[in-house]
């Protein structure tokens, strides 16, 4: 049992200045509007746990936290509480690009901090910021004399959930990183699946009081990514992914934890809109932004994963200079900002997964690299540089440098960076070239490379993408080149497998989507593939493939499709129209993995523009128009599923047609099975 001794006007005692007495005791601290407390107590053994509130509906029932530690005590009982502190945060900050410009950070902070009662006397603090719309909390240990160089084995956190909730989650410790097909099932079904050890996070969770919460980590800079093990009884395990040898952080104070966050909400939009994750993290440590542009692509890549031109060389090798001209001739025509061009460097031809293939520096004899990147500057687009490791991540790591200082000569402004190996198979070396190791894709060993090769690419002025990612906890707002990555079932599997099912696109706003921006590359027009695939294809319509745009949040955000499939197609229009940066982004109306209609007004412009996708089945909603500026005319281009559309029988007919609207305007929206809407609200006036 958890003794109380002290509740409530913690608030006022710790503004005041007066401490705490020692020993056990409980502590609370509400969000600035009052409706989300979080309860942290002490009992007679020195255990810590914690609870949390919504409306007084409790939310998170009591949940153990500690640390086990190797060849050292435990850091999970006999504690006392040295002091406490309360302040409350306030403050707005701009993103250099996002899904908004504005950012309001206004929370409450507990500082609690811990001191063992034995000879040891190491110390921990425990620090947690209660937001209007979650919180997050995390540890940090100051440097001590009893606690330098330090291994966890073991992070206790718990999150004990009360009743059964529905959870959307995907598998961790799987062969595919994070990219699977969302399930939906109870709580207890998760914790009853013998062949599941853990699922990832976010962690999208309907209580059995209908509100949403989602599970995650902000800050995730040098310690093992946080995965959920499900237990009986509702409780939410924290399973760090683990180094090779068994151990998951290696750490020396001064050090802290990510953050633990749990994003609380009403209605399934409010997660989306929420900002709780980037408010968690380090403000930017880029002076100048000015460089980072977001911007859309197009690329020599739908055409490889399709089979139409292939990564190696040969008659079909897709990098080729003159192709790579066309393309770029295309995104310049177009107003695209950049081409990625994947197959163009010397390795592909040796079995790209086997070590050491790719230097990363040496283009194929048939990509002229210096004219290219001479062509693409004069006519003001970039070429996306390609840099596949294959999981070769030491080797990459002796060649990062140098692959970054060409494309900074060639001024080539971003890189697609990409990672494919298989569950535990990142392989560690030592200095004489020899395995040491294999390591996880999301252990610490893995979160150190990512972390770094962002900090070494900002350093030449480079944008990132990266593919088998580690999942994003927010550092973009510390490492704005950071721009997006992969890190779910992107667009590529309809290319080549079973493929992504209507409710893929309508689940992941509420998933993986709430971590960060995705490289999903939407933009499919030949949803049939034809006629290079015709086992597979999109399963999507065509107008769906467009409100995507608006939908799934990219600052890169790609035109996927062979050029030859948008020449002449009036659709096309919306592409070349949406912005990838946006002043403000709201959801109007959601249901998790069946329908979601988000708007979002451009940055530095007037109109606004609106995606509406649906799962399988059809759906009519009615929108009002109250986000636009009242009193003022607008003309909505509307891209809507034509007439007997049908993601199966019927994908491609577009609707397009115009207009005028108003703030008044309640507009009829309505969705083909598997489709889409897509429009863009411009003011009338200039
Ligand atoms: C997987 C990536 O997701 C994909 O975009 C890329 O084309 C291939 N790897 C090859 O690097």
């Amino acid at each position: 049992m958890i003794a109380r001794i002290a509740s409530r006007g913690v608030h006022a005692l710790a503004l005041l200045g007066i401490l705490l007495p020692e020993g056990a005791l409980s502590l609370d601290v509400a969000s600035p509007n009052g409706r989300i407390t979080f309860e942290v107590d002490l009992d007679d053994a020195g255990r810590l746990a914690y609870r949390v509130l919504h409306d007084d509906e409790v939310v998170v029932a009591w949940s153990r936290l500690g640390f086990v530690l190797q060849d050292a005590p435990p850091m999970n009982e006999g504690f006392r509480v040295a002091s406490t502190g309360i302040v409350e945060g306030e403050e707005r900050w701009e993103q250099p690009w996002g899904e908004r410009r504005e950012i309001r950070d206004r929370y409450v902070e507990l500082t609690v901090e811990l001191e063992e009662g034995t000879a040891l006397g190491r110390r921990m603090t425990l620090v947690t910021r209660v937001f209007d719309d979650g919180l997050g909390f995390r540890f940090v240990w100051p440097e001590q004399e009893n606690l330098g160089v330090f291994v966890i084995m073991d992070e206790e956190t718990e999150f004990v959930l009360p009743g059964d909730p529905a959870a959307w989650w995907i598998p961790a410790y799987a062969g595919n990183r994070y990219e699977y097909l969302y399930e939906r099932t109870r709580l207890s079904g998760l914790a009853a699946d013998p062949l599941l050890r853990a699922v990832h996070t976010p962690l999208t969770l309907e209580t059995e009081d209908g509100l949403y919460l989602s599970l995650h980590e902000a800050a995730l800079t040098d310690y093992a990514s946080m995965t959920l093990e499900a237990r009986a009884g509702s409780v939410l395990a924290c399973d760090l992914v683990p180094w090779s040898d068994g151990t998951k952080v290696k750490a020396s104070t001064p050090f802290r934890t990510p953050w633990r966050t749990i994003q609380i909400a009403t209605r399934p939009g409010d997660l989306i809109e929420s900002s709780l994750i980037l408010n968690l993290n380090e403000p930017s440590r880029i002076e100048d932004t000015s460089w980072i542009r977001p911007m859309r692509y197009v690329g020599i890549w739908w055409s490889l994963h399709i089979g139409k031109e292939t990564w190696k060389t040969g008659p079909q090798h897709g990098a080729t200079t003159e192709n790579t001209k066309r393309y770029i001739d295309f995104a310049a025509r177009n107003g695209f900002g950049g081409v990625l061009v994947e197959g163009w460097n010397t390795g592909w031809d040796q079995g790209w997964l086997e070590r050491g293939v790719f230097d990363f520096t040496t283009p194929t004899p048939d990509y002229d690299l210096e004219e290219l990147a001479r062509y693409a500057r004069e006519k003001g687009v970039t070429l996306i540089g390609h840099l596949e490791t294959g999981g070769d991540v030491h080797g990459f790591e002796q060649r990062m440098e140098a692959a970054f200082e060409q494309c900074r000569r060639l001024g080539i402004r971003a890189v697609k960076t990409g990672y494919v190996s298989q569950g535990q198979g990142i392989r560690r070396y030592d200095a004489d070239g020899n395995l040491i190791a294999k390591e996880w894709q999301h252990g610490q060993y893995m979160v150190r490379h990512f972390r770094k090769a962002v900090e070494r690419a900002a350093a030449y002025g480079i944008m990132v993408n990266v593919h088998e990612p580690i999942k994003d906890t927010g550092i973009r707002r510390t490492w704005p080149n950071m721009l997006t990555r992969e890190g779910a079932r992107g667009q590529e599997y309809d290319a080549w497998s079973e493929g992504n099912p209507p409710e893929h696109t309508t689940t992941l706003p509420f998933t993986r989507l709430l971590s960060g921006p995705m490289d999903f590359t939407p933009g499919t027009f030949d949803v049939l593939i034809e006629p290079y695939r015709p086992d597979n294809r999109v399963h999507t319509t065509v107008a769906k493939q467009l409100a995507l745009y608006v939908v799934i949040y990219s600052p890169l955000q790609m035109a996927s499709d062979l050029p030859e499939n948008y020449e002449g197609n009036p659709a096309f229009g919306f592409i070349q129209a949406v912005p990838v940066d946006w002043e403000e982004t709201r959801v109007l109306n959601a249901a998790i993995g069946d329908y979601v209609t988000v708007v979002r007004k451009e940055r530095g412009g007037d109109a606004w523009y609106l995606g509406s996708i649906t799962d399988e089945r059809p759906r009519a909603f009615r929108v009002p128009l109250d986000f636009l500026d009242p009193g003022r005319e607008y003309v909505a281009s509307i891209y809507a599923d034509g007439s007997g559309a049908d993601w199966k029988a019927n994908p491609k007919t577009v609707r397009i047609t115009r207009e005028r609207v108003n703030a008044e305007t309640v507009l009829r929206i309505d969705l083909a099975p598997g489709g889409g809407q897509a429009i863009r609200f411009r003011p009338m006036e200039p």
